[in-house]
């Protein structure tokens, strides 16, 4: 089956994309506005791009249908400021409060019951709760669509929860760390079920599989 992407109607490509490319790893995205405070909402057009910088990315939509800007845009437009958590298992319900389309002037992160704390480099505050955490400043805001907009940031300062990190390797430790994936929808998957594998070097691809 070929699909002309394209030719279909915003909401069903919607679908189509955010239904396979998962699971979707979800950044709860902390801002401020001069105006209405804090804000926290989810997001899980999300990615990491790189390091060196240590860049990260968010596909921002428009709510009703392109006629008003998230807070989130926004906030990162007018202040060049976020910071993305993730979210594991303890962390899921709040996270899913957040994303009440709430008015601006009501606290998201209040709500949901979590805790907000100073951070260490930008003016939006962190979630105490969350096990990871990266403070960013803006590099761009790219509106690629009437109603979509790419927020690439530079991760400044990084918070890990105590115990999950290995000192010795600088790897999370995959059996603390229980980040949950987006599928689709209302659809949200753990992601525990682990397993290995290497990449072969060529030469013992050569000697094993190719005469
Ligand atoms: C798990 C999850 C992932 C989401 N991902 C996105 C996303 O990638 N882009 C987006 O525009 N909205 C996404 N949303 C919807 C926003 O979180 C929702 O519109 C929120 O109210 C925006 O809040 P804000 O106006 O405070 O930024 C997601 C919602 C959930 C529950």
């Amino acid at each position: 089956m070929e699909i002309d992407i394209n030719a279909l109607p915003p909401a069903e490509q919607y679908k189509l994309l955010s239904s396979t490319v998962v699971p979707r790893p979800i950044a709860l995205v902390t801002t401020i506005s001069d105006q209405f405070g804090d804000n926290a909402a989810p997001y899980s057009f999300f990615n990491c791009m790189g390091e060196d910088p240590p860049v990260m990315v968010l596909g921002l939509d428009t709510k009703r249908h392109g006629q008003v800007l998230k807070d989130t845009t926004v906030n990162i437009r007018d202040n060049g400021q976020f910071v993305i958590h993730l979210v594991d298992e303890p962390m899921a319900e709040a996270m899913n409060i957040c994303a009440i389309d709430f008015p601006s002037n009501i606290s998201e992160v209040e709500q949901a019951g979590l805790t907000l704390t100073a951070s260490r480099l930008v003016r939006p505050k962190r979630i105490v709760e969350a096990p990871i955490a990266f403070e960013c400043e803006k590099i761009a805001m790219i509106q690629i669509g009437p109603t979509r907009n790419i927020a690439i940031g530079k991760v400044v300062r990084m918070h890990v929860r105590d115990g999950l990190l290995d000192p010795v390797t600088n790897y999370i430790n995959p059996e603390l760390y229980r980040p949950v994936g987006r599928m689709f929808g209302k659809l949200y998957t753990r992601t525990r079920d682990h397993f290995e594998m290497v990449v072969p070097s060529f030469e013992d691809w050569e000697r094993e599989h190719m005469k």
